[in-house]
């Protein structure tokens, strides 16, 4: 629904603004006024279509409440009032203008010129008018070529050149190459022997799916998803990742477990890529039991896709007595749009005793939310994003689960006599049934969990509840300079693509509060490295149930989440849109420790 009005409000403003055009072109044509009233009626129907995005939150509409519509607006109601042709072309660049900030969104660091730029832009528009109306009184033709329109297309363009200058500069100067520590000395435990050790190689490797169909993939140590890593709580862990061929190079992210810095495995920034023939030794200790994954952060768009990822389980105390399975939500390069889970493109049957105690660990591996549902059984969501959920209450059967680009719910329940499917479409599905015959029956949509009030044990957190710190990150569709090249993009951050997003900087210490506000039309699953963050509220409603921990949180068109965190774990961190075509977009910014610095460099794709 939000989607939509964004889409309306765009097509509006874009109307309005030729409307604009044409009624500046005419400011002194008696026929002016019916352009005029088609320009407002067109205003006006943006102020309706604003009104209906706004009960989400008026940040949702901030932007188009306090620059957009008064630039509009105020210069129209003049233009009404005192009908002269200065008065009607400062309305149309009035039009105008609150269009382009509508395509060129802007962050709250740039409000302030934004503003000025704008009052200029009008004050500029209103002199040259002036002037130009003395010099046609002379008649000659020069005097009748569309001065203005070309004087307001030359003063966007020059902000435009401005803004992409200015872009380039904060490329350059945004590394944090100077003084303190340097992420390569924020390492896991170096000076004992590891409680488990092994090594993965990544290399180029031919996939095949249950149908048979082959994908041109990549494996860990010959495989696609590669090795499970299964591990204790507590246990130093050693991975030695060797890159046989893979030519952009390689690393490995522990997503979700808070590892230090060096070990994070972000090219650029915690270590330079692992090149064919080489090798990068990771060593951490996981803290939390729960479901985890791994996955190359180089060039993720196309290498997690072709298969460099796998699932790493943290095992608390005493092993799961029962029947578990890890169960991938992945869409592979030429396979099933909707996804499938693991290879399986085709429906899968399989035996489990009833009684037996059931746990499925969903992974999604995929860019997009992915929609799971479950029948034949009621189920808790034990856990997620590794974080056990408090006081978990039986799910109807038919629940839908949506579950985030990276995210992981961890689904219990006790196998009945009958059989329990799983599924993401007609083709990707499962089903589990005591002796293993049962055809999947594909449920119908269902209702949606959802985790906000889920659970119980909210207040006793224990968690300090005031902040020291907060940040509002507006993402946004529009314009926006990543790298050189200037497109439209569903990724802008603050009005800003990586590098140039401003950086969350942080003290070790520090209460953080941020507020994530999606104004645009998609979904971003947005994803803090190092750090968990809790959920506190969405759309301004508080969350109540079990404390509602995760590292990937999905941000739907239209949603404000506000979550928290404690900075705990220096270093410099990613901060990202888990769809990574928005990240390789620049859907990318940094949180950064005082006094951290790195001696790596960004090349190539942002994530
Ligand atoms: Cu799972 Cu920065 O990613
Ligand atoms: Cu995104």
């Amino acid at each position: 629904m939000f989607g939509l009005l964004v889409q309306t409000d765009m097509l509006l403003a874009l109307l309005a603004m030729i409307a604009a055009a044409v009624t500046g072109v005419r400011a002194s044509d008696p026929r002016l006024r019916r352009w005029l009233l088609i320009t407002a009626v067109l205003v006006a129907s943006r102020l309706v279509v604003i009104g209906l995005m706004a009960p989400g939150g008026l940040v949702l509409v901030e932007a188009r409440l306090l620059v957009q519509l008064p630039l509009a607006v105020l210069p129209l109601l003049l233009a009404f009032l005192v009908r002269q042709p200065v008065t009607t072309h400062v309305a149309a660049a009035g039009v105008v203008l609150s269009g382009w900030w509508l395509f060129v969104p802007f962050g709250p660091q740039d409000a302030v010129t934004v503003l000025g730029t704008s009052v200029l832009v009008l004050g500029l528009a209103a002199a040259l008018s002036a002037a130009l109306g003395r010099w046609r009184e002379s008649g000659t033709r020069v005097a009748r070529l569309p001065w203005l329109g070309a004087g307001l297309v030359l003063v966007l363009t020059l902000v435009l050149v401005v803004n992409y200058r200015e872009n380039v500069a904060q490329a350059s100067g945004h590394d944090h190459h100077h003084g303190g520590v340097s992420v390569d000395q924020l390492t896991g435990p170096r000076d004992r022997a590891p409680d488990v050790r092994l090594t993965m190689t990544a290399a180029k490797g031919q996939v095949e799916l249950a149908s048979g169909q082959v994908v041109d993939g990549l494996t860990f140590n010959g495989v696609a998803p590669g090795p499970e890593i299964r591990v204790r709580k507590g246990q130093l862990v050693e991975v030695t990742l060797q890159n046989k061929d893979v030519d952009e190079g390689v690393t490995l992210h522990w997503h979700g477990v808070d590892v230090p810095n060096a070990e994070d495995g972000v090219p650029g920034v915690t270590q330079e890529a692992v090149r064919p023939g080489r090798q990068h030794v990771y060593r951490f200790v996981p803290n939390r039991a729960g479901t985890f994954w791994y996955h190359s952060h180089r060039d993720a768009l196309e290498n997690v896709q072709r298969g460099l990822f796998g699932s790493l389980v943290v095992e608390d105390g005493e092993k799961f007595d029962g029947f578990e399975r890890t169960m991938f939500t992945h869409i592979w390069p030429g396979g099933e749009e909707t996804g499938v889970f693991g290879t399986a493109d085709r429906p899968v049957r399989e035996a489990v005793p009833a009684g037996r105690k059931v746990l499925l660990r969903l992974v999604n591996s995929s860019q997009d939310p992915q929609l799971v549902r479950l029948a034949g059984t009621e189920f808790t969501v034990a856990a997620i994003d590794g974080n056990a959920i408090g006081g978990a209450t039986p799910l109807a059967a038919g629940t839908d689960l949506q579950l985030a680009a990276g995210g992981r719910y961890d689904v219990a329940f006790t196998m009945p006599g009958t059989a329990v499917t799983v599924a993401l479409s007609d083709t990707a599905a499962t089903a589990f049934s005591p002796d293993g015959t049962a055809d999947p029956a594909v449920p119908q949509e269902g209702t949606p969990f959802d985790p906000l009030a889920y659970g119980s044990g909210a207040d006793s957190a224990g968690e300090s509840t005031s902040y020291n710190r907060s940040y509002d990150l507006r993402l946004d569709d529009g314009f926006g300079f990543n790298q050189g090249r200037i497109g439209f993009v569903s990724s802008l951050m603050n009005g800003r693509l990586y590098p140039a997003v401003p950086t969350l900087q942080v003290s070790e210490g520090d209460r953080v509060k941020v507020r994530i506000i999606n104004r645009s039309m998609i979904n971003h699953p947005m994803h803090l490295h190092g750090h968990r963050v809790r959920v506190l509220s969405r759309n301004g409603v508080p969350a109540t149930g079990s404390p509602w921990w995760t590292d990937t949180l999905n941000v739907a068109p239209g949603q404000v989440f506000e979550v928290a965190f404690t900075a705990d774990n220096p270093g410099i961190w990613m901060d990202h849109c888990h769809n990574f075509r928005h990240g390789a977009n620049g859907m990318v910014m940094h949180l950064a420790y005082d006094g951290v610095s790195t001696p790596f460099s960004h090349d190539g794709s942002p994530e």
